[in-house]
């Protein structure tokens, strides 16, 4: 039996964290709903796979806390948290688990569970002891106390995406005993149903015939560190590079600065940009190599594993849940961040020895199809509901 489960997210657009969601959600459409804090595709998504949705929208003061906010910010966000929480508190009460699934759905969702007296799980998809580069961090010092306060006093399990995550979480003073990893995992079947002709139709809409392809698919934002493919793409003559997701409006400068990088460099011509696509396989399977360039430790990083499905060799930097994916010249190829040239000699080295390549997409198909299934993350997040519910 599943528990009823009410999902909570802050945000409306598509991140690996909200995929994540779209897919847990779909494995519990009868006994489930999800809340999000704010409008945008992400609705649209989880509308169009038969999810009930309820978008709660954050107040600006809310959604406006960051962790150069101090003080006055966070006492003005008070008010706004409180109302949200109750709003949720009231929707909870059909439900048996509230699950938060971001850093802000833990906010609110620790105080709605606490009126509601429903248990609360927190999925933690991010390293909690941050890193000044991730622009994904909202939390301040003070932010990141209240969140192990919160952790440790009101929340009955946290789910960590990779070791690291969980160990970040630690470090913090998170409990280590509420805290269990469970992997993001990918449905491999749109990976297996791509065919040649739709890679080769993609390869004459986008004018990539006959031209080797870097694929880097992820958001536009500094931590994710494009601009280090763009730095290493002179060290690889006639190489193309594909760019593919889209930045979030506050980021949009970060994606002024590399179109300018590529102009800049003389190489308008080799990048791509296609914005936010769906058709990741597809696109895949037309790259040479899947490129990860991640500056900042990446929690976990589904990318990764989805350059796996797609039988492509995977070139990714080495620190946070990463190194539990690859393990270097076995299954992929781990670099440093931020060293455009060591990230050219990888990907230089497997263009040119194209049976290494073969043999190390070959090793991590194997690796994506045996660690990290979609089925295996559905059981291991159904598994932590129905404990969490049981006890209550
Ligand atoms: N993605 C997508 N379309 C795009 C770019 C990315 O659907 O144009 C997906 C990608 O396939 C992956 C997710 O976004 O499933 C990114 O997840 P990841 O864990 O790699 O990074 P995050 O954005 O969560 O930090
Ligand atoms: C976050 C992380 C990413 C992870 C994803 C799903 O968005 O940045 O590394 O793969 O969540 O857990």
């Amino acid at each position: 039996m599943k528990p009823r489960v009410l999902f909570l997210d802050h945000k409306g657009s598509l991140g690996g964290s909200e995929l994540f969601l779209l897919d847990v959600a779909q494995d519990n459409l009868e006994t489930s709903r999800v809340v999000l804090l704010s409008d945008g595709p992400f609705r649209k998504r989880l509308e169009e796979a038969g999810v009930e949705v309820e978008v709660l929208p954050a107040p600006g003061t809310v959604s406006g806390i960051s962790r150069e906010g101090g003080i006055r910010q966070d006492l003005l966000a008070v008010p706004g948290v409180l109302g949200l929480a109750l709003r949720v508190a009231k929707l909870s009460r059909k439900y048996e688990v509230l699950y938060a699934n971001s850093q802000k759905a833990l906010f609110i969702g620790a105080l709605a569970g606490m009126i509601a007296n429903r248990p609360v799980v927190w999925h933690q998809h991010a390293l909690l002891a941050g890193h000044s580069l991730n622009t994904d961090y909202y939390f301040s010092q003070a932010h990141r106390r209240l969140a192990i306060f919160l952790s440790n006093h009101l929340i009955k399990r946290v789910i960590a995406n990779s070791k690291a995550a969980a160990e970040a979480l630690v470090e913090a003073g998170g409990r280590a005993e509420q805290i269990r990893v469970v992997y993001n995992g990918i449905d491999s079947s749109p990976f297996e149903a791509v065919t040649e002709t739709e890679v080769d139709d993609l390869r004459q809409e986008l004018g990539l015939e006959g031209v080797p392809v870097l694929g880097a698919f992820g958001r536009i934002t500094p931590w994710k560190g494009q601009d280090i493919l763009l730095k290493a793409l002179p060290d690889l003559p006639n190489v193309h590079a594909l760019l593919v997701g889209e930045a979030a409006p506050e980021e949009r400068a970060y994606a002024e600065t590399i179109r300018r990088q590529s102009k800049d460099l003389g190489l308008e011509d080799r990048v791509h940009f296609v914005g936010f696509r769906r058709d990741i396989p597809q696109l895949m399977r037309l790259s040479e190599v899947v490129v990860h360039t991640s500056v900042a430790p990446e929690p976990f990083g589904r990318v990764i594993v989805e350059g796996m499905l797609a039988c492509r060799p995977v070139v990714a930097t080495r620190g946070g849940g990463v190194v539990e994916i690859i393990e270097d010249g076995a299954n992929g190829v781990l670099v440093p961040p931020g060293d455009p040239k060591a990230l050219a000699e990888a990907l230089s080295g497997l263009l040119m020895d194209r049976e290494k390549a073969r043999a190390l997409a070959e090793a991590g198909y194997e690796t994506a199809m045996e660690r990290f299934s979609l089925h295996a993350m559905l059981e291991g997040v159904t598994q932590q509901l129905q404990e969490v519910a049981a006890r209550q």
